[in-house]
C-alpha cells in the first residue's frame, strides 16, 4: 500500500488491550473514534498517581497536596503548548468534550444571546455540538441555522452567504465529522463567522487526537477536546477559550475552587481558569493525560495524520470491491481522517456489527449520534471502522475478511452501482 505509514506494529506493543483478544479471536479495534486505546504508561502514571501521590490540589498545607497541585497545573501548561494556546490560563479542565461545550452554550450563549439571534451549525453534527445550542436556543428565542452539505458530506461554503447574516452570533463546527470522517476547512469558515461578529466555536473531539492543532492559528473563540480519544483517560476533557471571554462569561457551575470569596449571599469568582472548575477535578486522570499528551508528541501529530490517511485510502480501496458496498463521506483524501462509515446492500448496520464482533473486529454500529445527518441521507445508520496510530494495513484487511463473512452469510443482494 502506498502511503507514510508509522512503525505501527512496535506502537501496538505499547497498548495491553490490543495484544488481547475477543471472541477467541485476535482483538482488531476500530473504534478509536469512539474511545482511543491507552499506551501502558499511561495507565501506569494513573496507577501511580492513587499509589502515590494521591491527594487534593490547591487545599492542602502538606507537601503531598502541592506535589498533586503541580503535576496537575503543569499538565494544563502541556495541554496549553500542545494546543497552540500561549496562555496556559486560557485552557479550562473540563470533563469532556461535551461539558466544555455545554460550558461556552450555558455561559455565554443562554447570558447573550436574544430571541431572533442565530446559532448557525450544521446537520453533520454531534449531538453534543447540537443539543447545547438547541438548549440555549429554547431559553433565548435564538434560531438555529445549517451550512449546507455537499453530497460528499463536506460544508459546502459557496453557499455559506444564504444560512450566514448579521443575526448570526455564533458559529460551532466540528474540526473532523466523527460519523463520517471529512476534515472541515476551518479557516473559510472562521474567517465566515469573523465577518459578521459571531463566536466561532470548534468541537474539536475528532480534533487534536488525529492532527497537529494550533488554536491561535486557527483563530478560534472556542475549541474543545476530550482526553480519552488522545491516548488519555476517560472523564478528562478541556475547552481552550479566548481569555477576554472567557474573562467576561459568568461561572458556569458554583461550588468549591471557583470562588474568590464568599459572603452569605453573594460571591466574588476566581480569577481564571479557576473560575471555571469548580469542585474537586479528575486530578488522576488530568495526571494521565499530560503522559498521553507526551506520547502522541513523540509520535507525532503530523505523522499520525499521514498514518490514518494512508490507512483510509487503502480502506476505500479495499472496501469499494465488496459488491453491494455503500461509502459514505469525501473520497477527497485532502478532506478526509481516519474513518471510513458504510453500509452493505441488505443488511442492517447492528448485523454487521455483531458479525464482525465475532470475527473479533470492532467498531460502531449506528447513528453515532449524529441523528440528524443519518435522517438526512434517509438511513437508520452505518457501520463506522475508525483508525488510528496503532492500526496497520492488516486491520482493514482483517474487517474486509469479516465483512465477505457478512455477505454470505447474508447472501447479500448486490444492486446494480454505477
Ligand atoms: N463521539 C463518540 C463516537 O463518535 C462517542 O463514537
Amino acid at each position: 500500500m502506498e502511503g507514510k505509514l508509522l512503525d505501527y506494529k512496535k506502537i501496538k506493543e505499547d497498548f495491553p488491550i490490543l495484544l488481547s483478544s475477543m471472541n477467541g479471536k485476535p482483538l482488531v479495534f476500530l473504534d478509536s473514534a469512539a474511545s482511543s486505546q491507552k499506551p501502558r504508561r499511561v495507565i501506569e502514571a494513573f496507577e501511580d498517581y492513587y499509589r502515590c501521590r494521591n491527594a487534593n490540589i490547591h487545599r492542602g498545607a502538606y507537601r503531598l497536596s502541592y506535589e498533586a497541585t503541580d503535576l496537575y497545573d503543569r499538565t494544563r501548561a502541556r495541554l496549553a503548548k500542545f494546543l497552540g494556546a500561549s496562555d496556559p490560563e486560557t485552557v479550562i479542565f473540563t470533563r469532556n468534550t461535551t461539558e466544555s461545550l455545554n460550558l461556552v452554550a450555558y455561559s455565554w450563549a443562554m447570558n447573550n444571546l436574544n430571541p431572533g439571534d442565530e446559532i448557525l451549525l450544521s446537520e453533520l453534527e454531534h449531538h453534543s455540538n447540537l443539543v447545547p445550542w438547541m438548549m440555549a436556543a429554547r431559553k433565548t428565542g435564538a434560531i438555529i441555522k445549517h451550512i449546507p452539505l455537499t453530497d460528499d458530506a463536506r460544508y459546502d461554503l459557496d453557499r455559506l452567504p444564504e444560512v450566514l447574516s448579521e443575526r448570526t452570533r455564533i458559529v460551532s463546527v466540528a474540526h473532523m465529522s466523527n460519523a463520517v470522517g471529512t476534515i472541515h476547512n476551518l479557516k473559510a469558515i472562521g474567517a465566515a463567522a469573523r465577518s459578521v461578529g459571531a463566536l466561532f466555536v470548534v468541537d474539536g473531539a475528532q480534533g487534536a487526537c488525529h492532527k497537529p492543532v494550533n488554536v491561535e492559528d486557527m483563530d478560534c473563540d472556542f475549541y474543545a477536546i476530550s482526553a480519552h480519544k488522545m491516548l488519555g483517560p476517560t472523564g478528562v476533557g478541556a475547552l481552550y477559550g479566548k481569555r477576554a471571554i472567557l474573562e467576561d462569561m459568568e461561572p458556569f457551575l458554583g461550588g468549591g475552587d471557583m470562588i474568590l470569596t464568599v459572603s452569605s449571599d453573594s460571591f466574588r469568582p476566581a480569577p481564571l481558569p479557576m473560575k471555571f472548575e469548580a469542585g474537586t477535578p479528575n486530578i488522576a486522570g488530568v495526571v494521565a493525560f499530560a503522559v498521553a499528551l507526551d506520547y502522541l508528541s513523540q509520535v507525532g501529530l503530523e505523522n499520525i495524520h499521514n498514518h490514518e490517511v494512508a490507512l483510509v485510502k487503502y480502506g476505500l480501496e479495499e472496501l469499494q470491491r465488496i459488491p453491494g458496498i455503500r461509502l459514505f463521506g469525501s473520497h477527497d483524501l485532502e478532506h478526509r481522517g481516519g474513518v471510513i462509515s458504510f453500509l452493505l446492500d441488505g443488511v442492517h448496520p447492528h448485523d454487521i456489527g455483531s458479525i464482525l464482533d465475532e470475527e473479533g473486529v470492532a467498531v460502531r454500529a449506528g447513528h453515532h449520534c449524529c441523528e440528524p445527518f443519518m435522517k438526512k441521507e434517509g438511513i437508520s445508520g452505518t457501520v463506522r471502522a475508525s483508525f488510528y496510530l496503532y492500526n496497520g494495513p492488516e486491520d482493514v484487511d482483517a474487517l474486509v475478511r469479516a465483512l465477505q463473512k457478512v455477505r454470505s452469510i447474508f447472501k447479500a443482494p448486490v444492486k446494480e452501482r454505477n
